[in-house]
């Protein structure tokens, strides 16, 4: 089964998907990784050239391509659950991974923002007040990213 994890960007998809999955034994892979090595450029490249519609395509097209993998954990770019029509490609369990609002914030360093575009433009609470419904949405189960071990433990009673 895959899973996929969903939530705001920062929120810790990455560092709990590659951990859970180093630990119990699942493929990991992340959906910006993949589609920045699929189309040879980075994301923010990617926003400047084709725009955030074009990005959104190639978003759903990688997600074509997981349902094609197994045993797999997926870190999914934030604003993949802006196009409800991706909900009927996620052939796995659903996880939103929820942090506050306060460590979010603290958490989008300059370094961060310049990774992503949308972030330059948007407030993190403007951008969590557009998705809160679009996650509520897509999601199977929620999981708080307080702690990461602890979080990794809460996934695993999950499955
Ligand atoms: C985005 C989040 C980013 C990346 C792109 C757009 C968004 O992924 O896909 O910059 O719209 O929230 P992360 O959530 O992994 O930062």
């Amino acid at each position: 089964m895959n899973i996929y994890l969903i939530g705001m960007p920062g929120c810790g998809k990455s560092t709990i998907g590659k951990k859970f999955a180093e630990k119990f034994k699942y493929n990991y892979i992340d959906m910006d990784s993949y589609i920045e090595e699929v189309n040879e450029m980075s994301i923010p490249k990617i926003f400047e050239v084709y725009g955030e519609d074009k990005f959104r395509e190639f978003e759903k097209i990688a997600l074509t391509y997981f349902m094609k993998l197994s045993n797999t954990i997926i870190s999914c770019g934030g604003g993949m659950i802006k196009d409800y029509s991706n909900k009927e490609l996620l052939n796995g369990l659903v996880i939103y991974i929820d942090v506050s609002l306060n460590d979010l914030e603290k958490r989008i360093k300059k370094d961060l923002i310049n990774d992503r575009p949308l972030m330059k433009t948007k407030s993190v609470y403007e951008l969590y007040e557009e998705r809160k419904e679009a996650y509520e949405y897509f999601k199977d189960f929620t999981i708080c990213n307080v702690n990461v071990e602890k979080a990794i433990e809460d996934m695993r009673l999950l499955l």
